[in-house]
């Protein structure tokens, strides 16, 4: 069924979808790790694929930066396709010292400076956590691989650039771990609607420190926590 935002008709996603925040990068999965990915839809450039891996169908769409543009696609995606589970697949910036460059973070919880999850809630602070049953795998299969992954906090922020000097420093002495744009948002709305959310990131630079990664190695450290997701969530 078409939708303001998706172009797709009915059927054509997956019960799962992975969601990064770039097209292309939907593009990208689709072409290198799915089978017979279709595009499903692309209104705005918003693309979206569904196709099999391993088997199993899987779609991956865009979901553009920040909360508002995560959850019109989220919202439509569950609400008018049926989705069950949205994995974003996303990068972030490292605020704890011992975080390296392309280390996994999994968005165990989140914190905001969006006012979304209150709008929802009648201005109470909600608890914005991901689904244990798709963490769980996910840190598993990380700890398995040996890939250095932290499970725990994020700070998603709603200002790329942020006007308050003092937050990063206030968020490294509460121990969250990472500052990205849109995980907050998707769990609070995994809640309202009833499906399961993960946010898991890769650190693609320091927050306070110089240091980042070249786009090639952002693309290299992206494929292999989207192999990664995906072995995890069909596997079992
Ligand atoms: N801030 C917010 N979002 C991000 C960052 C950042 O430093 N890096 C990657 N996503």
């Amino acid at each position: 069924m078409s939708s303001p935002h998706l172009n797709a008709p009915a059927g054509a996603f997956a019960d799962t979808v992975l969601l990064p925040g770039d097209p292309r990068r939907a593009q990208h999965v689709a072409e290198t790790l799915l089978t017979d990915a279709r595009r499903v839809t692309d209104v705005r450039n918003m693309l979206g694929y569904t196709g099999t891996w391993r088997g199993r169908r899987v779609s991956v769409m865009g979901g553009g930066i920040g909360i508002p543009s995560t959850l019109i696609y989220a919202h439509e995606l569950v609400r008018d396709h049926g989705v069950k589970r949205i994995v974003r697949i996303g990068t972030c910036g490292g605020l704890q010292p011992d975080l390296e460059l392309g280390d996994l973070v999994l968005a165990l919880g989140a914190g905001t400076d969006s006012n979304v999850n209150r709008i929802r809630f009648g201005g109470y602070d909600f608890p914005a956590t991901a689904s244990w049953p798709l963490l769980e795998p996910v840190a598993r299969a990380a700890r398995a691989a040996s890939r250095p992954v932290r499970v725990g906090n994020v700070f998603s922020s709603d200002l790329f650039y942020h006007p308050d000097a003092a937050l990063h420093g206030r968020l490294r002495e509460l121990g969250f771990l990472a500052i990205e744009m849109e995980a907050a948002g998707l769990y609070g709305l995994a809640a309202e609607l009833g499906f399961e959310a993960l946010s898991v990131l890769t650190v693609t630079d320091h927050v306070g420190r110089p240091g980042a990664m070249t786009a090639a190695e952002r693309a290299t450290g992206v494929d292999a926590m989207t192999r990664l997701v995906l072995e995890s969530l069909f596997t079992g």
